[in-house]
Formats: C-alpha cells, sequence, structure tokens
C-alpha cells in the first residue's frame, strides 16, 4: 500500500492522525517509541533548534544533516521533511531537492501553497507530497506576522478551491495551519485525503504541533492555540542549577 492509501484508508476508518515534528535521533526515537504516526522534519528548524526569526533562511543542506539523525531514530513511523524556502521554484529544482530529501530519509515531502505544476511533477515522478494552506511561514515577511486565514468569505473560497487543486495534484494529506475552524472542518469533509490541522481547530483529520511547542521547551515563545501537555523548561533548568550548585560545592 503506498503512504497516499494508508493515509487514506485513515481517514476512511476515522482515525485521527497524531503528528508531530523532531530534528534530532533522541526525540526522533522517543516519539517513534511512543507511538505518534509521522514525524516532520519541519523548516521550523531555523526558529526551534537555530535561532532564527522564521523559517525563510533555512538550507536543504540543514534540513537533510537534520532529517539523517530523526531516520537513524524511527523505526516505525513515517518521516516527511519540508522542502525549505526557495528550493522548489521550478518542477526541476523541485525534483532534485525533493529526491534529495528521499535519498537522505524521507517517505514524503511536504511544501507550501497551491502550486499544482510542481506538486504534480513530483507525484509523477513517484514522491509523496504533503501540502501546506493558510498561513504559510514561508511568507512571514511579506505578510508582516502569522495570520488566521479563511475569515472572510473571500479567503475561505479560495482556501477551498486550493485544498481541492491541492489533492487533484496529487498530495497524500494536506496540512492546515491557522485555518479558520469552520472552513478547515469544511475542506476536511470535502476531500479525500487527509488534513492535518495547526491551530485550525478539531474538525481536521489529524493534528501537528512542533514538539518544543507541545512540551513547554521554548517559554519565551508559545503560539497562541498551543495547549502544552508538560513544562519541561523548568525541570531542564532546575537539573542544570542543581548541578551548577553540586560542582561548586562539592
Ligand atoms: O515547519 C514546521 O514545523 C511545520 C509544521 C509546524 C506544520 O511546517
Amino acid at each position: 500500500m503506498t503512504l497516499k492509501e494508508t493515509l487514506i484508508l485513515a481517514k476512511k476508518s476515522h482515525r485521527k492522525l497524531a503528528w508531530l515534528t523532531a530534528y534530532d535521533y533522541p526525540s526522533a526515537r522517543l516519539l517513534d517509541e511512543s507511538g505518534i504516526d509521522l514525524i516532520l522534519v519541519g523548516d521550523s528548524l531555523g526558529m526551534v533548534v537555530l535561532g532564527l526569526n522564521d523559517t525563510i533562511d533555512v538550507t536543504l543542506e540543514e534540513i537533510i544533516h537534520h532529517l539523517k539523525a530523526v531516520r537513524r531514530g524511527t523505526k516505525r513511523a513515517l518521516v516527511a521533511a519540508d522542502l525549505p524556502y526557495g528550493t522548489y521554484k521550478t518542477p526541476d529544482q523541485a525534483l532534485i531537492s525533493a529526491r534529495a530529501l528521499i535519498t537522505a530519509g524521507a517517505d514524503a515531502v511536504k511544501l507550501e501553497g497551491a502550486l499544482p505544476g510542481i506538486i504534480r511533477t513530483l507525484a509523477q515522478a513517484g514522491i509523496e507530497v504533503i501540502g501546506h494552506l493558510g498561513m504559510l511561514p514561508q511568507q512571514v515577511r511579506e505578510e508582516g506576522g502569522y495570520h488566521k486565514k479563511g475569515k472572510s468569505d473571500a479567503e475561505a473560497e479560495v482556501l477551498i478551491k486550493d485544498a481541492q487543486t491541492l489533492q487533484d495534484a496529487g498530495c497524500c494529506a494536506i496540512v492546515l495551519e491557522l485555518v479558520n475552524a469552520p472552513i478547515a472542518e469544511k475542506i476536511s469533509r470535502e476531500l479525500e485525503i487527509p488534513t492535518i490541522g495547526i491551530g485550525s481547530g478539531t474538525g481536521c483529520d489529524g493534528q501537528i504541533l512542533v514538539t518544543s511547542d507541545l512540551m513547554g521547551l521554548q517559554p519565551w515563545f508559545r503560539p497562541s492555540f498551543v495547549k502544552p501537555k508538560a513544562d519541561l523548561a523548568t525541570p531542564f533548568q532546575k537539573a542544570v542549577r542543581e548541578y551548577i550548585q553540586e560542582t561548586r560545592t562539592p
């Protein structure tokens, strides 16, 4: 069964998909052993690991470096990787970039926006493609921030049409980021492939989060829609302070 068929079957069986991000071996291994369905080596790497302001300057080489570590830590879950900004401007460039991610261990690649030509080229080459609509982090500089999408009728109509276009072009799933919840739910009802929401309500066929947001590891930045399930920054710093104390006063 192809990855796309597996995802469609999950949707038909009303099995919600739980996806998270990882960028290194130990996190990937912990997620995998916990039963996560898919691990995304997202270009959120830039903000979460590399200390950049956004995802724009993340390179293909950086994604590949982290993807290889994630692959080593993953036995059971699917692994997907983001095509970074500027690496899929033409079908030929997209094919080279996507093949590099597949060679490094990705089962699927994810790209942002309504780009049916690029998606069709990748899908026809046998590459599983996850779409990404709604708030597109690779457009954050043009848009001047992370804003909810699909609140006006006009925006909602475009989103609904784009989601259908992505499915027709061959996507195996679509991430809906910061999409007005009723519109995300409507798109999810209309598509055969699963939608994976982030900040888009509970009507999607699955959810994805940046793992450090879920774990409360980066308290200096928490998107408003995230409800952390842990506060790992506190025990982390407590352990470090204890270690410092013990080292200084043996
Ligand atoms: O880069 C990323 O981590 C993502 C997900 C949060 C959807 O695109």
